[in-house]
């Protein structure tokens, strides 16, 4: 069965590599996003929709960048509809304003949810659904109308990856389209749209990016080129992490973690992810817990149970994240590695347990984790069923 899991990985992986993909234009910094409504007008576009969710378009946060579109003769139109988990009706309803509008173009400013449900949008306008046809791999035709993405986090990587999910609402499944076609065309890094995420999201989403970068440095398809930018997000996490937690109004760190997440998200898009990944699913899909702090909740865990298979990885990670002593031996830097995960995830006070978990869900929990990751992810080491469970019984509630 490993033998089958290693060759379906290594050929979803190759294959994830080898599609050709366009490098999107980065804009970044603060204001970055009046760039990049500055671009719409460079491009020729008379009128985008802007595509947001309801507390973004209330806040005021989103006023600049309207203002610039009219400043460079670029009307615009507003779906705010987008909720956490977009499901097909979201996806629709924007594409049928942007289509009734004549819409050239979509931007997307918000978080994961936004930038999928933007991305289908875009996709759905130029090939006919419906929608569940596009689950899978590279199901789409045509190219979309032209995506232009704004992060309002700092942790899924949504502006530079290949993936979107969204929810199909008759059998409540996430279905997760894969198709370079999704990558978006530019990106505008701004950290000033990031200055308002409460602590708690803070937390949340910077440890889904710094499990990206640790999955795809420890994966077994990762290459130079993904493993610099592994390196690079780890180092910016543990330099700016907490000080974005602790002042949210601290520009340079905002900026450093919204760069981390988008070299995170470059170098996953490439390699895939892990058995964090694997569990922090079925802990969102079963308990409702947000997918950042899931990830949070197993990462020290998983990274011991790969054992020394990934000491020198991880030595190698503690070196850029500055928590390797001088004199220590590999193992030793590497289990510092990991205690330096649990020091970050504990300054940050974030939940070590799901509000509710039973045990009797977790056979299943834990065979939908070996499916998952069995099926997609290039693991450094398959895990055992019973090691797989008992992560699943450290979170049950004491
Ligand atoms: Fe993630």
């Amino acid at each position: 069965m490993i033998l089958y899991y290693k060759l379906r990985a290594f050929i979803v992986t190759w294959l994830l590599r080898l599609l050709p993909r366009q490098a999107p234009i980065v804009f970044k910094g603060p204001d970055s996003m009046l760039t990049l409504a500055e671009q719409a007008a460079v491009l020729g576009f008379t009128k985008v929709i802007l595509v947001t969710d309801g507390f973004l378009a209330q806040s005021g946060l989103l006023d600049g960048v309207q203002q610039a579109l009219r400043d460079h003769g670029v009307d615009h139109v507003v779906y705010d509809g987008v909720r956490p988990n977009p499901s097909f009706d979201q996806v629709m309803e924007a594409e049928a304003l942007l289509d009734r509008e004549g819409c050239e173009a979509v931007i997307a400013i918000g978080g994961g949810s936004v930038l999928d449900a933007a991305k289908m949008a875009a996709l759905l306008h130029t090939n006919p659904g419906p929608l569940r046809k596009f689950d899978g791999i590279q199901k789409a035709k045509n190219p979309p109308l032209p995506i232009l993405a704004v992060p309002s986090t700092a942790g899924t990587g949504a502006e530079i990856t290949l993936a979107a999910v969204i929810t199909d609402p008759d059998t409540h499944r996430k279905i997760p389209v894969v198709d370079t076609k999704l990558i978006p065309s530019y990106i505008a890094l701004d950290p000033n749209l990031m200055k308002g995420l409460p602590p708690g999201i803070t937390a949340s989403t910077g440890m889904d990016a710094l499990t990206h970068a640790i999955e795809s440095y420890l994966a077994t398809s990762s290459v130079p080129s993904t493993e610099v930018q592994a390196k690079a997000a780890v180092r910016l996490i543990f330099s700016y992490l907490s000080r974005a937690y602790q002042d949210g109004d601290d520009i340079e760190a905002r900026e450093a973690m919204a760069l981390a997440a988008f070299y995170a998200g470059a170098a996953f898009d490439r390699t895939s992810v892990g058995y964090v990944h694997g569990v922090a699913h079925q802990l969102g899909r079963v308990c409702d817990t947000p997918h950042g702090t899931a990830n949070a909740m197993v990462l020290p865990e998983v990274l011991e149970a790969y054992g020394d298979n990934v000491h020198v990885r991880l030595a190698e990670l503690a070196m850029v994240a500055g928590t390797a002593v001088t004199g220590e031996s590999i193992e030793q830097q590497a289990n510092g590695f990991i205690e330096a995960i649990r020091r970050l995830r504990a300054e940050m006070d974030m939940p070590l347990k799901p509000e509710s978990l039973d045990s009797q869900a977790i056979p299943e929990m834990v065979a939908e984790t070996i499916k998952e990751t069995g099926a997609l992810y290039p693991v450094p080491r398959y895990l055992r069923r019973s090691t797989i469970t008992g992560l699943f019984e450290a979170l049950l509630p004491e």
